[in-house]
């Protein structure tokens, strides 16, 4: 794929390939696009070098950058490349800020970056956190000076805030802004809760560079990661330039490049709706975009749509070239009809050729991949109790502890139980005694945001190893079907995890050698590339390319769920498991068992709404799109994908 053109007076044909103001590149998986974008910047170090000039680099931090800074990490480590003639400003820092916090964008890059390579420490220039509020004003413009003294920036990094932020220039920033202190953005604040734990320990200021100080970079870099990113990418690329989203301002630089996933692109007119912007090539599963899209637009059963709604709709190419609405109806309606199915693990003994899942072995083999204790039972509860009352042999991995997810509180409840309860009735010994006492007073001095010890993390992953066993037992299973993975990229204490490493990879190996199954369910969330759900993919995937030799994997499917975060649209459903409403209150009750994740959860994202609310009104939803496209009405549907492996 490559750079769209971006659009001016005479260059038409671009305009009409797509709406995009800005240089979009699209790429399959961030990983890729990090390693292209570490390669352009080094390219830029050596010619510098070769020059016997410096070069000045715009540092970004956040999710975003990590891929590119872990290629220059390697590129320095195993192809000499040199970081003496760089010099780097970072973007921002929270105000106020110690350089030492877990949480400062100093630690962030000596951790991700500078303690790697062979950068001069004074050639590092990181806003300072710690300065007063009077100070402030003289050394933002001090900052700015100094960037001027190095040349200016030759490239800059950027990552998108989901308010269309750059930098932390939030909505209201006026294109000639400099560096400065700002307030951050609710929204901000509210993502920033994966790295302060509490939102009351996220700062509400920061000191950022400004519009205008970004702007005069000669080179721009902007990654775009996951599908949490695509609205906002979607107006910065196509809306008309505007101070509340400050990120449209890149549409007035010369020399911009937006390097995003798949996942990101969602939202984009060429990737949501490519009718609308060009001509398309046509495949089943676009048709079935485009006319879902029309139904929904036109407020019409599929079977209703008629060839004039399809030539006023932008779809005249699908009658044209393909087929009358009378036919192309049927056939869309009759591949969301096929979807439906009661019997997630095959109907036995039936013709399954037009069935979503084989009806042979009648008796399927099943693990379910859960990547937190709850995520089984929130984004496929009722398709769980199905498979274990429909007899297949169903496993169920908690891939990972989901430890830190559990309140202070809760722990400390749970552990002056375990004191009080076993010292009266003799049940512990002095020394455990001790160690728990140690643990209650290590809560009840804990500071805000700090990192628990072992033994803590160890009682909230034991609260939420039992919630999961009450969980997947109210879906039917035995005891000896329950796996706790405690795959180790988890185990950091905090929410910066560490990568995907052979070790979590052999784990997930192991347990699917020993299961052989015909049927894997995987969270399929790509909603954030660096959170525990796509780690949690990626290690199956990577065991899955280990063990495509094996003979039983000829016969395994892999179906992903979604659910606690969004859902699958309604045109990439391959399964779709309808829920009585008898069936739906089952599986509040198996989301009950979560009782650590109740009212309001550690780590609730930016979504008010309980996890059974939510699992409830995604399920209806889907119910109800499916209804309004014309087919039977059900309470609530559970959706899947089949992944399928090269
Ligand atoms: C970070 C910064 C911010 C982030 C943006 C995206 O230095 O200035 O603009 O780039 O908030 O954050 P992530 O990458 O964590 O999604």
């Amino acid at each position: 794929m490559s750079f769209n053109m971006k659009p001016n007076s005479n260059s038409l044909k671009y305009q009409l390939k797509s709406l995009e103001k800005l240089p979009i590149k699209i790429w399959d998986d961030s990983a890729e696009a990090s390693a292209h974008v570490a390669r352009s910047i080094a390219l830029a170090i050596r010619q510098k070098q070769q020059e016997g000039e410096q070069i000045v680099l715009g540092l970004a931090t956040g999710s975003s950058p990590i891929g590119v800074y872990k290629e220059l990490v390697r590129l320095h480590q195993q192809e000499n490349l040199s970081f003496s003639n760089v010099i780097t400003f970072n973007l921002d820092e929270y105000y106020p800020m110690e350089p030492s916090a877990q949480q400062s964008y100093v630690r962030f890059m000596h951790e991700y970056l500078f303690d790697h390579i062979d950068i001069k420490p004074e050639n590092i220039h990181i806003p300072d956190g710690t300065i007063s509020m009077e100070e402030a004003e003289a050394y933002c413009m001090e900052y700015e000076k100094k960037i001027e003294r190095a040349g200016g920036l030759d490239i800059q990094l950027l990552g998108i805030g989901r308010t269309g932020h750059i930098g932390f220039n939030e909505p209201g920033s006026w294109q000639d802004s400099k560096t400065r202190l700002v307030r951050l953005d609710n929204i901000t604040r509210a993502d920033a809760i994966k790295d302060f734990l509490h939102v009351e320990a996220v700062p509400y200021r920061a000191i950022t560079m400004g519009i205008e100080t970004i702007m005069k970079a000669r080179t721009i870099y902007m990654l775009v990661w996951g599908q949490h990113k695509a609205q906002i990418l979607q107006r910065a690329a196509e809306e008309e330039i505007t101070s509340i989203v400050p990120s449209t301002f890149l549409q007035l630089h010369p020399n911009v490049k937006v390097h995003v996933d798949a996942a990101a692109s969602a939202e984009l007119s060429r990737v949501k709706t490519p009718w609308l912007v060009g001509m398309c090539n046509w495949n089943d599963e676009l048709i079935a975009q485009a006319v879902i899209w029309l139904s929904q637009k036109l407020e019409k059963p599929i079977l209703k749509l008629t060839d004039t709604d399809y030539n006023e709709n932008h779809l005249s190419d699908l009658i044209i070239e393909y087929a009358t609405s009378y036919e192309l109806n049927i056939q869309v309606h009759n591949r969301l009809q096929r979807t439906i199915t009661g019997w997630p693990g095959g109907k036995p003994n039936v013709d399954d050729t037009a069935r979503p899942e084989r009806a042979f072995p009648a008796k399927k083999r099943v693990i379910i991949f859960s990547p937190h204790p709850d995520d089984d039972v929130i984004s496929m509860g009722g398709t769980f109790t199905r498979l274990v009352e429909q007899g297949h042999d169903v496993h169920v991995a908690y891939q990972t502890s989901g430890n830190i997810a559990v309140h202070d509180h809760d722990a400390m409840r749970y552990i002056e139980f375990m004191r009080d309860f076993g010292h009266k009735n003799e049940m512990i010994n002095s020394d455990k005694l001790i160690e728990l006492e140690k643990a209650q007073k290590f809560l009840l001095k804990k500071k805000m945001s700090e990192k628990d010890s072992p033994l803590v993390r160890n009682i909230k992953g034991t609260i939420r190893r039992e919630e999961a066993k009450a969980g997947a037992r109210f879906c039917g299973l035995e005891d000896d079907h329950i796996h706790f993975l405690d795959l180790p990229f988890y185990e950091t204490g905090t929410t910066r995890k560490k990568p995907l490493g052979p070790k979590d990879v052999s784990i997930v190996k192991e347990l699917l050698s020993e299961i052989e199954p015909h049927q894997v369910y995987a969270a399929g969330d790509l909603a954030d590339p660096h959170g525990t759900h796509m780690v949690c993919l990626n290690a199956i995937f990577e065991a899955f390319k280990d063990l495509k030799k094996e003979k039983w994997m000829n016969d395994c499917w892999l179906w992903l769920y979604r659910g606690a975060w969004h859902e699958w649209a309604t045109h990439e459903i391959e399964m779709a498991i309808p829920l009585s409403p008898m069936e739906l209150y089952r599986k509040r009750k198996a989301i009950f068992m979560h009782q650590s994740q109740k009212d309001s959860p550690p780590f609730p994202g930016d979504d008010e709404r309980e996890f059974w609310q939510r699992a409830e009104d995604r399920n209806r939803a889907t119910a109800t799109d499916y209804r309004n496209l014309g087919l039977s009405e059900y309470e609530a549907i559970e959706a899947f994908r089949r992944w399928k492996f090269d």
